[in-house]
């Protein structure tokens, strides 16, 4: 397995690894964001590949202050193809993005998992992530 930078050519195959996930098509604004993580030192994507074919994908961004470093990493998305899942590519990606983070003087690095997907918080909780100083907060439009 390789693990390198998100390029042009990886997007559709991005495109269907996240839609194997979550089992319906993906929007073209979802499509636009991950084109956003392609030659850009801020919003990264790695994937893992295998002979030609990706297993998975991982997508985070660096923020400048605001939470309390001064420089954060944040996952914003993993994805496994469902026939890899359980065998490293998920571990190999994020370790693929914190050691670029580190290289980009990021001190600490955060995510966001819902309450309720035991299967993310599992993986996060196996990676060394703990509960955060912060709460997501969050305003819904009313009609
Ligand atoms: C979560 C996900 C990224 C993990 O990647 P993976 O390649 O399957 O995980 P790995 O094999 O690298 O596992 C790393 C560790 O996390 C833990 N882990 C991973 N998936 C887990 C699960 N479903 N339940 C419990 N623990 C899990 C394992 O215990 C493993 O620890 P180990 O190395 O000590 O065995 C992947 O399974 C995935 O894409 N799941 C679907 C995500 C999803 O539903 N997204 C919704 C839309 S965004």
């Amino acid at each position: 397995m390789k693990l390198r930078r998100m390029n042009p050519q990886d997007v559709e195959q991005v495109v269907r690894i996240q839609q194997s996930i979550i089992r319906q098509p993906v929007s073209d604004r979802w499509r636009g964001m991950i084109t956003g993580h392609v030659d850009n030192d801020e919003q990264v994507g790695f994937v893992a590949e295998a002979d030609g074919k990706l297993l998975g994908f991982v997508l985070g961004e660096i923020k400048i202050g605001g939470f309390g470093s001064e420089v954060t990493g944040w996952i914003k998305m993993v994805g496994v193809t469902p026939e890899h899942m359980g065998s490293g590519v998920g571990r190999a990606l994020a370790t693929s993005l914190f050691d670029y983070f580190r290289a980009q003087g990021v001190e600490e690095i955060c995510t966001a998992v819902r309450w309720d997907s035991g299967d993310m918080l599992a993986f996060f909780k196996n990676l060394g992530f703990d509960r955060s100083p912060f709460i997501n907060l969050q305003l819904v439009k009313q009609s």
